[in-house]
């Protein structure tokens, strides 16, 4: 279903690569973590794994996507940040036509529109709603605490607008939360508002094969249960020694690569627009999980960076080559991508394009891709490719658990909780502060001591 190729990780194909002996002597601390994952997993602590088996989510996602085509639902907007969008994000530019929002509801086979505001910049959320048809909107309001400060302002925003219209709101909102906890499972169950549930042992950024995203990839008419065919059979091939579980050699060489080759930066590279959006999931899933202070007071964690190829080429990749050797890049193709174009074979008398004539467009990607990973490793610098054999459902639904059981195998061998965020927790205090909420006034006065702006200092 999808291979990892690392050989220009390794000293024997790059210089400065990592050496046989490191890869000996980690394999041990390898099989300590995974030890640890299956234990945590076990002990009901890693509900993300769980979920390729939940066959009730994909009935009930399943079940409101018929509801919303029977109502004529022609836009679904998710509301949302971080976890709660990413996901939904790179599900609908991997798995759906290309500019899906842009075809004609034919063309859509009378599927909705997929929008998702994973912000609160005032100028996109008026903008939205001025161009929907509220009649025909559904709004899902995603929030796994159920009390994100944006996604309830987002809320609050969307419920007037229903109300001054006079819509009823159990027929334009859906809610996936928490299914005890938080404000919006209070209003669902006062109002009856229909909502999901996302079990409480599966954190924001790893919510994607919950309703969090197979609630929105229903609606549109993705194959929900290939994706969790998918990621099930991933899973299950983990559960190996790292050099046979990809996500373990995944974590395990990007480890190394960091803490024993001077790699601090880890670039997140596709070489298909319709993969582009997993970069920016992925940079969030890495990023949050294993930048952390340990306890024993010592910063840890791994710089991601996404790109795309060939676009980045022109870009960032000059950096990549000649800046400093502190990166690894991890390249991301699909072995057969179904559209292909052929390059006509015109102007053959002029060389700088008869050399292209004949060829693909998919060909000349997949050999750019190529080009530029040998081309890093001829300059030392660390490279693995990743490929999927198809972009489908099910191949995307293993690419996510690769990279989710990759980043829990990767806090266990950084020493730090994966699933945890604290560093966020301080700026959501000080806004919170700020905007004078109960509880907060302490947080207030705590902002109010840091030094302040200095006129004196701006130009
Ligand atoms: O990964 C995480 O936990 C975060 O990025 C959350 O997804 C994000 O903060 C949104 O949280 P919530 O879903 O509770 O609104």
């Amino acid at each position: 279903m999808l291979s990892l190729d690392y050989t220009f990780m390794t000293e024997g194909a790059v210089a400065g690569g990592i050496p046989d002996t490191a890869l000996d002597a980690a394999a041990r601390r390898f099989a300590l973590g995974h030890a640890a994952v299956m234990s945590r997993w076990k002990s009901g602590e890693l509900g993300f794994l769980d979920l390729p088996d939940d066959e009730q989510q994909v009935a009930h996602c399943n079940e409101l996507a018929r509801w919303a085509t029977d109502r004529g639902v022609r836009d679904v907007v998710v509301l949302g940040i971080g976890g709660s969008a990413l996901g939904p994000i790179a599900l609908r530019n991997s798995l759906l036509p290309s500019s899906w929002n842009m075809l004609s509801a034919a063309n859509r086979n009378g599927r909705p529109r997929l929008h998702v505001l994973d912000n609160v910049d005032p100028t996109t959320v008026t903008s939205l709603l001025e161009r929907l048809e509220l009649g025909a909107t559904l709004f899902i309001v995603t929030s796994k605490s159920g009390g994100t400060a944006e996604t309830m302002a987002q809320y609050l925003v969307v419920r007037d607008r229903l109300d001054a219209g006079g819509r009823p709101a159990r027929e334009h909102l859906v809610f996936v939360t928490d299914p005890e906890q938080g404000a919006l499972r209070r209003i669902a169950g006062a109002e009856k508002i229909t909502a999901l549930a996302v079990p409480p042992n599966v954190g924001g950024r790893f919510s994607v094969l919950s309703p969090v995203g197979l609630l929105p990839a229903a609606l549109t008419g993705i194959d929900v249960a290939a994706l969790l065919r998918g990621a099930k059979q991933l899973r299950d091939r983990c559960d190996a020694d790292w050099a046979q579980n990809p996500a373990g050699a995944f974590a395990l060489l990007q480890w190394l690569a960091d803490t024993h080759c001077g790699r601090h930066g880890h670039v997140f590279m596709p070489y298909a627009d319709a993969l582009r959006e997993w970069a920016a999931w992925f940079v969030q899933l890495w990023a949050e999980s294993l930048g952390k202070r340990r306890n024993d007071g010592t910063h840890v964690g791994p710089t991601p960076i996404a790109a795309l190829g060939a676009t980045d080429q022109h870009s960032q990749v000059q950096l990549f080559m000649e800046g400093p050797n502190d990166k690894t890049v991890t390249f991301l193709t699909v072995a057969e991508d179904g559209h292909d174009l052929t390059i006509p074979a015109r102007h053959a008398d002029i060389p700088d394009l008869a050399y292209l004539g004949g060829h693909t467009l998919g060909e000349l990607l997949s050999i750019e891709q190529k080009a530029t990973s040998g081309a890093l490793a001829s300059r030392g610098r660390m490279n693995m490719t990743l490929t999927l054999d198809a972009l489908d459902a099910a191949h995307v639904g293993a690419l996510i658990m690769l990279l989710e059981l990759a980043t829990a195998y990767a806090g266990e061998l950084y020493g730090v909780n994966a699933f945890d965020q604290p560093g966020v927790e301080l700026g959501k205090r000080f806004t919170y502060g700020m905007f004078g909420r109960k509880g907060f006034e302490k947080d207030m006065v705590a902002f109010k001591a840091l030094p302040q702006s200095d006129p004196k200092r701006r130009v």
